[in-house]
């Protein structure tokens, strides 16, 4: 866990405008900056960036937030690691907060952190070694030239070599100060019996470190030389506590901004698939290495697309592994299309032969959908054995039946069905079967999705919403007085008290002790929160207001907050038209004031209505209750005809107004 003192320093220090700075194309606007929006395709920009308030909104998503809320979604960040990607930014030194953490955990933490360590040891190690050592040049920089790597991309992936003396790494890492017991956990040396000075596990090859979706290093695969030497071609890194391969993807840290632009992601079999693919300009693509494809990883590409295009070898071991991969990204919910490179052509070598424009439109024009795929494979060598021919199609219905969409499943079908000749109604029984065999299969993965796409407990139901005027209206004015703690929370009023007498109250005291006055029951849930925070602000003698918000750990809260702050106005250009827009911070007195009695007002209506529904349910059943609710609804009334007398609207101020004053 960061340390609150050291989250605290990283907000502090970074700037909102560098960081999305890297990423978009700013302009001066006034007193924000603006840009196009970078998760949207657009022409005239839309994009904000405030640099007093340290927030940025894009008016074309809706999204927003802070410098590290930006981080978070364009690198598809989790809250710590941008937190750490900003730190490593600015120089900040990461503290770990280990306080309320047992024992043990402490002791895994530590751990964890020295497995990070030796491994990003090891990977400079290994650079420097190929880069300025006699033997990783002549030996390992210059197979990569072999394989007509450019330095550039060597450099983008770090690769690296380890040399042929049996233990150099493990001697280096010793002399640095790191155990033997870490160096063996880590999977980096092997300390057999006889041989206490250690060996390298990765000795004489090539290296490829791989890194997580952040750009941590968790562990290497290495491949071998020499062709004729009896041992695997590839090495890779042991499951370590940092390291478990079904939920690592190769290349999908340099990979990830362009499959979200792109909105697509290619899937390879190999380490130099990714690399070459990268050289020639694609830069959209992951490879599993080795291993068939796992649910975590599909997971991993989910995060960033829907979209997949399996580019594997046209061999049998190429097809199988295809297959197998259709069916787990079905299951996913995945677009898949599926494309064998013909005559022993891997990605690697036909990235590598061809243009990079061809190799785009080969992959366009190529890659077919599953159906397509499954029966071209499948039917190859069926000729006209209707047996064959049915176990062919039967095997394309089962893919279908992993599709969870019911409406895609059923566009699949007919595409079985026109593409066979089939009736559609025979297609569905096999369907049927297929699917009972799978649920069983899947049935307990569903569950668990279900109960985690739940939806947050909402304390209005949005149709609810739309059908009561009465509830819409105080919502509205509900969130409007919110916004304004938001915005103008710290700003100090003048208010008269009933003899006249001149106080002073900040604008989040006025509104709160409007909410107490009335009880007030909030109707939206982050309001709730937000005003739960000021409270608590309150007490520890601190005015929480939007800046605090917006570094709160909540999307939809920050979303809300930011909303407030960066109001649509900002996007235009005012300053450039000569034209200033209302400020609004110069009426906020008054303005807030109307707000909260028209609030009130609206939520004696809301109340009204309220009961009137409940007096309807007990009106046949309760006397004692019936009667309570009428006088109820009496005094509610009452009330609203005293709130609307002295409630105008003064055009002039474009508000409501206290009519006494
Ligand atoms: N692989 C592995 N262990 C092996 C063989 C392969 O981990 N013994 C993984 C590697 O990630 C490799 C991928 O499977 O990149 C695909 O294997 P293969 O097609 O045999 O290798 P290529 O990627 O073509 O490697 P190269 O071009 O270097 O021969
Ligand atoms: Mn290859």
């Amino acid at each position: 866990m960061i340390s609150k003192q050291t989250i605290d320093k990283i907000f502090s220090t970074i700037r909102v405008e560098e960081i999305v700075g890297e990423y978009v194309q700013l302009k001066r606007a006034g007193s924000n900056y603006k840009g196009l929006s970078p998760f949207h395709e657009e022409k005239s920009p839309s994009f904000v960036v405030s640099p007093s308030k340290q927030i940025w909104k894009d008016f074309s998503t809706g999204k927003g937030g802070t410098a590290i809320s930006f981080l978070m979604e364009i690198e598809n960040f989790t809250y710590p690691e941008a937190l750490r990607h900003a730190a490593k930014k600015y120089g900040i030194e990461i503290e770990e907060d280990l306080r309320e953490i047992s024992e043990e955990a402490k002791h895994a933490q530590t751990e964890k952190d020295l497995l990070y360590k030796i491994h990003e040891v090891a990977n400079t190690y290994f650079q420097e070694i190929l880069w300025d050592d006699k033997e990783g040049r002549s030996i390992g920089l210059s197979y990569f030239k072999e394989r007509e790597l450019k330095d550039d991309i060597i450099k983008k992936f770090q690769l690296g070599y380890s040399p042929e003396k049996k233990n150099a790494f493990t001697e280096y890492a010793l002399e640095k100060g790191y155990s033997k017991e870490i160096l063996e956990k880590s999977g980096l040396s092997i300390f057999p019996e006889n041989t206490p000075a250690g060996v390298d596990r990765f000795r004489e090859r090539v290296i490829f470190p791989i890194h997580s979706f952040s750009g941590r290093v968790l562990g290497f695969g290495a491949r071998i030389l020499k062709s004729n030497v009896k041992t695997a071609k590839y090495l890779n890194s042991p499951e370590t506590e940092i390291y478990h391969k079904s939920n690592v993807l190769y290349g999908l840290n340099q990979s990830k901004q362009a499959i979200s632009r792109k909105n697509g992601c290619l899937l390879v079999e190999g380490y130099m698939d990714v690399i070459s693919l990268h050289m020639s300009g694609i830069e959209n693509v992951v490879a599993s290495s080795g291993t068939s494809l796992t649910t975590e990883q599909i997971k991993l590409i989910k995060r960033l697309t829907e979209n997949v295009t399996i580019l594997f070898d046209g061999d049998n071991a190429g097809i199988k592994a295809s297959f197998r991969s259709i069916d787990m990204l079905l299951t996913e919910g995945m677009n898949i299309r599926v494309l064998l490179f013909p005559d022993g052509d891997d990605p690697d070598s036909f990235a590598r032969k061809h243009p990079q424009e061809y190799v785009e439109k080969y992959i366009e024009n190529e890659a077919m959908d599953f159906i397509d795929f499954k029966a071209e494979i499948l039917l190859r060598d069926v000729g006209n054995d209707p047996i064959k021919k049915a176990e062919a199609i039967r095997d394309i219905v089962k893919s279908v039946s992993f599709v969870q969409n019911a409406l895609k499943r059923e566009v699949y079908l007919k595409e079985v069905s026109n593409k066979f000749g089939l009736s559609e109604q025979s297609l569905f029984n096999e369907l049927d079967v297929q699917k009972q065999i799978t649920q069983n299969q899947t049935h307990h993965v569903q569950q668990q999705q279900k109960e985690k796409a739940a939806p947050k407990m909402e304390i209005v139901p949005p149709d609810k919403e739309k059908e009561d005027p009465f509830l819409f209206d105080v919502l509205f004015m509900e969130n409007k007085l919110v916004d304004h703690m938001l915005m103008f929370g710290d700003i100090v009023l003048k208010r008269r008290n009933e003899n006249n007498e001149e106080y002073q109250i900040t604008v989040i005291e006025e509104i709160l002790h409007h909410f107490e006055e009335e009880q007030y029951v909030f109707l939206v849930k982050e309001n709730e929160i937000i005003i739960g925070q000021v409270r608590e602000g309150i007490q520890k003698d601190e005015l929480r207001s939007g800046n605090f918000f917006v570094s709160f750990m909540d999307e939809e809260i920050t979303t809300k907050v930011v909303d407030a702050l960066i109001p649509l106005d900002e996007l235009e250009n005012w300053a450039s038209r000569n034209i200033y827009p209302p400020n609004y911070g110069d009426k906020v007195a008054d303005q807030i004031k109307g707000d909260i009695l028209l609030h009130k007002y609206r939520y004696i209506d809301y109340l009204i209505t309220e009961t009137a529904k409940e007096l309807d349910l007990h009106s046949n059943t309760d006397e004692t209750k019936y009667y309570e609710l009428i006088k109820k609804i009496t005094l509610l009334k009452q009330a609203s005809i005293r709130l609307s007398n002295i409630i105008e609207y003064s055009p002039i101020k474009g508000i409501y107004v206290d009519r006494k004053r």
